[in-house]
C-alpha cells in the first residue's frame, strides 16, 4: 500500500542546548545548529510533497532564558530572514509560501518587519505552507481568539449561544488552515509545551530521543512510516 502523507505536520524543534552541551559547546551553537536543520527538513517536507508544515521555534515561556540566549536566537531569526527578503530567495522558488504564528507586538520591531516581507515576498508561492511559531504560546492564541469574538459580542454582531467550534478555529493564527495530522517531538521530552492546543485535539505524536540539531530526513520519514500505521478514529468506529 502506498504511504499516505500527512496533509500537515508539526515539530517542535527541542533538544538544541543538550546538543550543546554534550559536545562542549555554547547553548547557542545548538541553536544554530538547530537553524540549519530545520532549512533542511523545511526543503525535504517540500520535495516530498508535504502540503503544511509548522515549526515550534520560540514559545511565549521562552522570553524566561538567560537574556544573551534569548538575543542569540533573535540573530538566528534575523539571519534566516534575511534570506527571505530576497524576492529570488530559494525557498520561494521551490514553493514556500511562508507564515509567522504567535503574538508579534512583543518582538522586536526589525524582526516584525522582516516577517511581514517575508510573507508577503512568498504569498503566491504554492507548495507547500510553512508556519514558523515565534513567540507562540497556544493559551495566549486562544485567549486573543476569545478577546476577538467577546468583541464582537459586545459589538451586537453575535450572540453568546451562537459561538461555535468554527469560529474559534477562525480566530486563531492558523485560520483556514488545516489542523496537524501529525506532531513531532525529539528530546526525549512527552509533552506539548503550550504548542497548537487547540488544533491537536486529534492529531498524531511522535515522541524520540533524537536531540533536534541531530535530526535527519531518515527520522522525519520514520515518524510519517509510523504515522501510516496508526488507526484514526476521531471517536468513532
Ligand atoms: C529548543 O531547544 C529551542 C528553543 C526552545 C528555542 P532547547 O534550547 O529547549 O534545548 P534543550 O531542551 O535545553 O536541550
Ligand atoms: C518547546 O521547547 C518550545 C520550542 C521548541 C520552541 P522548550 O524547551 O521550551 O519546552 P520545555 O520547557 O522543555 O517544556
Ligand atoms: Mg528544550
Amino acid at each position: 500500500m502506498e504511504r499516505q502523507l500527512p496533509k500537515h505536520i508539526g515539530i517542535i524543534m527541542d533538544g538544541n542546548g543538550r546538543w550543546a552541551k554534550k559536545r562542549g559547546l555554547k547553548r547557542w551553537d545548538g541553536h544554530k545548529e538547530g537553524a540549519n536543520v530545520f532549512r533542511k527538513i523545511c526543503s525535504y517536507a517540500c520535495d516530498i510533497g508535504i502540503k503544511s508544515i509548522t515549526f515550534y521555534a520560540f514559545s511565549t515561556e521562552n522570553w524566561r532564558r538567560p537574556p544573551e540566549e534569548v538575543a542569540a536566537i533573535m540573530e538566528l531569526f534575523r539571519e534566516y530572514l534575511g534570506e527571505a527578503e530576497d524576492r529570488e530567495n530559494e525557498n520561494i522558488r521551490k514553493g514556500m509560501q511562508m507564515h509567522f504564528i504567535g503574538r508579534r507586538d512583543d518582538m522586536p520591531e526589525d524582526i516584525v518587519s522582516l516577517m511581514e516581507t517575508a510573507e508577503e515576498n512568498s504569498k503566491d508561492a504554492s507548495r507547500i505552507k510553512v508556519n514558523i511559531a515565534i513567540n507562540y504560546g497556544g493559551r495566549l492564541e486562544i485567549v486573543e481568539a476569545v478577546r476577538k469574538i467577546a468583541q464582537k459580542v459586545k459589538d451586537g454582531e453575535i450572540q453568546p449561544e451562537d459561538i461555535t467550534e468554527d469560529d474559534i478555529s477562525a480566530n486563531l493564527y492558523t485560520a483556514g488552515q488545516d489542523d496537524p495530522d501529525l506532531i513531532i517531538r525529539p528530546s526525549g521530552e512527552y509533552r506539548l509545551s503550550n504548542f497548537l492546543l487547540w488544533q491537536s485535539a486529534y492529531s498524531e505524536f511522535w515522541f524520540s530521543d533524537i536531540l533536534w540539531p541531530d535530526f535527519t530526513t531518515d527520522d522525519l520519514d520514520r515518524a510519517i512510516d509510523d504515522y501510516n500505521n496508526r488507526s484514526r478514529r476521531f471517536g468513532g468506529v
